[in-house]
C-alpha cells in the first residue's frame, strides 16, 4: 500500500468533530458576537482627486486603445466577478437574507459591506435611467476606478502615449494606482481578499459568524486568469509595442508571471502582519473597527479546528507562537519563503514575523500598543522590500527559462512542506503555471503534474458557497476542506519527474 493511500484509510476512521476552543477568547474578555450595525467599520478611499464614474472609462475602453491597451476592457470587466459584486448586497440573495437577519444590517446600506462591494459612495453614476428596484449606487459593482484610482486628474494625461512609461510614483502623484507593477497590484487585491484595516475593508467575525464566505488563500496572478483578465502583459503585445518598452527600459512588469507571483506572495506575507498592526493602529482604524481584538484578523484555524491527537497542527508547528494564542493569517508564508530564496535572500518567514509574533505571545491578541509599531518591524519590512526589489529587477532575457526551471523546482520541494491546505494552494497555483513553461519537461510530465496538483489541492477558485447552502456552517465547507487536506497525497503532487533534457547551464 503506497503512503498515500494507507494514510486517507487510516483517516476514514477517525472523522473530525469540530470544537470551538473558546477558552482564549473568554479568557480575553471578549465579545465575540457583538455587532451593533452602527459600530461596523467606515472604508477611507484615497483623498484628494474626484472619481469620473466607470460609464466615462467604459467610453473610450470598449474599443482598442492604439495598440498598448487590450480591446477587450471593459468587455471582460463587464463579464467578472466584480461588476456584479454589489449584487451580493442585495436581501434577494439568501446568504445575505440570512447575515442580514442575523447581524440586524441592511447590507446596502452598511458601510463595511460597501467597502469590498462596490464602488465608493462619491463615484458618479451613470446617466441614463436606473430601474427602479437599483438605486445609483448599485449600478457598477467594483468600477474601474475602485481599483485603478479617481480619475479627475489623470484622465487627461492618460491619453498620451507619453504616459505609458511613468514610473508608478508619477502616476500616483495624478490619483493612479499603476496595476501593472505587481506589488502595487497584490496590494489592491489583497485589501479585499484578505482585508485592510487602514481602509476599513475587513469582514468582521460576526459577519463570518452569520454566514460571509471564509476568505481563503489568495494568489494574485492564479486569480487573475480566473477572472478573465482585461489587459495584455507587455511581452504579449506587438512586437512595435515590445521594442518601444525595451527602448525606454520599461521594468514594471517583471520578468514573468511566476516572478510576479512571487512578488505578490512577499506582499501578501507583509499585509499579513500589517492587518493586526494596522487594526492595533492610530487614527482611522481605531475608529473603522468595531471592537479591539477583532478575531477575524487571526489566523482562524487558531481557534477553529478539531481536537484529536495526533494533529497536524501540532506536527507543523507554530512558527514561535505559542500554542493557544490566535496567531496571524497563515497561508502566505510558504509561498513568501520561495519568493526569499528566489531573490537569493533565502528567509524563514517565522523570522519575518517575530515582531508581531513577539507581541502576540505576550498575551492572547497581544497588547495593542506594542502592536502599533512592535521593535523590529520596520527591518522585517525592509527585507521584504528588498526581495521585492530583487524580484523586480530581474531581466527578462535568455537566462529566464533556466529561472524558471529553478523556481519549479524550489516550488515543488516547497509544497510538500507547506503544513495544511491554504499553505499548500498558492504553491500549487504558481507550480501549475511555470510548470506550462519551464524547460527540462515533456509535454506529458507538465500535463501529468497539473493533474496531480488539481486532485490533490483543487486549484479552482475559492467559489462563494451556493446562495441556497447559506444555512451551511462554515467547518462543512472550508473547514472540511482543510481537514481533508492529506499531506502524502501533496507531496506526491508536488514531485516533478527528473527533467527529460539536461538542463542548459545558466549564462555566465
Ligand atoms: C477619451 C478616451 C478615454 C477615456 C474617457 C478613458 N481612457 Fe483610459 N486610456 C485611453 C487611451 C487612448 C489609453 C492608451 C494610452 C496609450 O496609448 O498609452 C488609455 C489607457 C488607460 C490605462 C493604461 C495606463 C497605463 O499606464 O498603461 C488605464 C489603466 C486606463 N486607461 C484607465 C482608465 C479609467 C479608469 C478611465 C475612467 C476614469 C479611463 N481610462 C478613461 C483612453 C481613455
Ligand atoms: C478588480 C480591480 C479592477 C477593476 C474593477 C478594473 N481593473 Fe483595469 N486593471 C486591473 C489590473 C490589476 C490591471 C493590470 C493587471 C496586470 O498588469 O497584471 C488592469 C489593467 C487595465 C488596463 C491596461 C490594459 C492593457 O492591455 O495593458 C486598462 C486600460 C484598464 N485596466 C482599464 C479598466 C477599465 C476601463 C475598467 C472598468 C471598465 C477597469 N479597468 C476595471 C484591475 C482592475
Ligand atoms: C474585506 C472585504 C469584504 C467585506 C468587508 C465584505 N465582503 Fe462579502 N465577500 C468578499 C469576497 C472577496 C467575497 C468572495 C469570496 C469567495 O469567493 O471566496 C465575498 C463574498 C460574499 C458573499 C457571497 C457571494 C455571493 O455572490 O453570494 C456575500 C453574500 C457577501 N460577501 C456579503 C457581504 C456582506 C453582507 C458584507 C457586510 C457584512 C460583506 N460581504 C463584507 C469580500 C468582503
Ligand atoms: C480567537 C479565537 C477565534 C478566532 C481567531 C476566530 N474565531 Fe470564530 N469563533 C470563536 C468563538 C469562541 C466562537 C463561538 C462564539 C459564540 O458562540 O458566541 C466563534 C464562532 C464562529 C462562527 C459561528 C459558528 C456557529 O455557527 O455558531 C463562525 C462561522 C466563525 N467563528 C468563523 C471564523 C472565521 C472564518 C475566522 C477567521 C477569519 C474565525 N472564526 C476566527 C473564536 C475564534
Ligand atoms: C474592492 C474590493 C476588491 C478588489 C480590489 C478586488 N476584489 Fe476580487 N472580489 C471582490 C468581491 C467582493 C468578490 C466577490 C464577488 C461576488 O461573488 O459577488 C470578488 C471576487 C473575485 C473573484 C471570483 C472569485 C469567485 O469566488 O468566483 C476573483 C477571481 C477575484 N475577485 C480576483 C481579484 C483580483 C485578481 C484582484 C486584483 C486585481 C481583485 N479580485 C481585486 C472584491 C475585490
Amino acid at each position: 500500500m503506497s503512503r498515500a493511500t494507507r494514510h486517507s484509510a487510516s483517516r476514514k476512521g477517525r472523522r473530525p468533530a469540530w470544537h470551538l476552543v473558546a477558552a482564549v477568547v473568554i479568557a480575553a474578555g471578549v465579545r465575540v458576537m457583538a455587532a451593533e450595525p452602527d459600530d461596523l467599520p467606515a472604508p477611507v478611499f484615497r483623498e484628494g482627486f474626484s472619481y469620473k464614474g466607470a460609464e466615462l472609462c467604459v467610453r473610450c475602453h470598449r474599443s482598442e486603445q492604439s495598440a498598448w491597451c487590450d480591446t477587450a476592457t471593459s468587455t471582460a470587466w463587464r463579464h467578472d466577478a466584480h461588476s456584479r459584486s454589489h449584487l451580493a448586497l442585495l436581501s434577494t440573495n439568501p446568504r445575505t437574507r440570512s447575515m442580514e437577519e442575523a447581524l440586524g444590517i441592511k447590507a446596502a446600506e452598511t458601510t463595511s459591506c460597501k467597502a469590498c462591494h462596490t464602488h465608493p459612495d462619491a463615484e458618479p453614476g451613470p446617466e441614463e435611467e436606473i430601474p427602479e428596484a437599483e438605486n445609483r449606487f448599485f449600478h457598477t459593482g467594483i468600477s474601474c476606478e475602485t481599483c485603478h484610482g479617481a480619475g479627475s486628474s489623470y484622465l487627461e494625461p492618460h491619453l498620451h502615449t507619453s504616459w505609458r512609461f511613468l514610473s508608478s510614483a508619477e502616476k500616483a502623484s495624478h490619483g493612479m494606482v499603476d496595476l501593472r507593477n505587481p506589488a502595487l497590484k497584490a496590494e489592491n487585491c489583497l485589501a479585499c481578499h484578505m482585508g485592510d484595516a487602514g481602509t476599513g475593508r475587513v469582514v468582521p467575525h460576526a459577519a463570518y459568524a452569520a454566514g460571509h464566505p471564509p476568505l481563503g488563500a489568495f494568489e494574485m496572478e492564479a486569480a487573475s486568469a480566473a477572472l478573465g483578465p482585461h489587459w495584455k502583459r507587455v511581452w504579449e503585445k506587438s512586437d512595435r509595442i515590445q521594442e518601444l518598452a525595451a527602448d525606454k527600459g520599461y521594468q514594471v512588469e517583471a520578468a514573468s508571471t511566476a516572478h510576479r507571483s512571487l512578488i505578490g506572495a512577499l506582499v501578501a506575507l507583509r499585509e499579513s502582519a500589517l492587518l493586526v498592526q494596522k487594526a492595533a493602529g492610530p487614527a482611522t482604524a481605531r475608529e473603522t473597527l468595531p471592537s479591539w481584538p477583532e478575531l477575524s484578523l487571526y489566523d482562524c484555524q487558531a481557534c477553529h479546528h478539531d481536537l484529536v491527537l495526533p494533529s497536524r497542527r501540532q506536527q507543523a508547528g507554530y512558527g514561535g507562537l505559542v500554542p493557544g494564542r490566535p496567531g496571524l493569517v497563515r497561508w502566505p508564508r510558504r509561498l513568501a519563503e520561495v519568493a526569499f530564496s528566489t531573490a537569493e535572500m533565502p528567509t524563514a518567514a517565522d523570522d519575518i514575523l517575530s515582531p508581531w509574533v513577539t507581541s502576540l505571545n505576550a498575551r492572547p491578541f497581544g497588547h495593542r500598543d506594542d502592536l502599533r509599531a512592535p521593535p523590529g518591524a520596520g527591518n522585517a519590512l525592509a527585507r521584504v522590500d528588498a526581495a521585492i526589489a530583487a524580484l523586480a529587477t530581474v531581466r527578462r532575457d535568455a537566462s529566464l527559462p533556466e529561472r524558471q526551471r529553478q523556481i519549479a523546482e524550489t516550488l515543488a520541494a516547497a509544497g510538500p512542506r507547506s503544513g495544511d491546505l491554504d499553505s499548500a494552494r498558492p504553491v500549487a497555483w504558481v507550480l501549475a503555471e511555470v510548470i506550462q513553461t519551464a524547460p527540462g519537461w515533456t509535454a506529458t510530465d507538465r500535463a501529468a503534474v497539473r493533474a496531480r496538483l488539481e486532485t490533490a489541492l483543487d486549484l479552482r477558485m475559492p467559489r462563494p458557497a451556493e446562495a441556497t447552502a447559506a444555512a451551511i456552517p462554515f467547518w462543512r465547507t472550508s473547514l472540511d476542506a482543510a481537514a481533508a487536506y492529506d499531506p502524502a497525497l501533496a507531496a506526491e503532487a508536488f514531485r516533478l519527474p527528473p527533467p527529460q533534457t539536461p538542463a542548459p547551464l545558466p549564462p555566465r
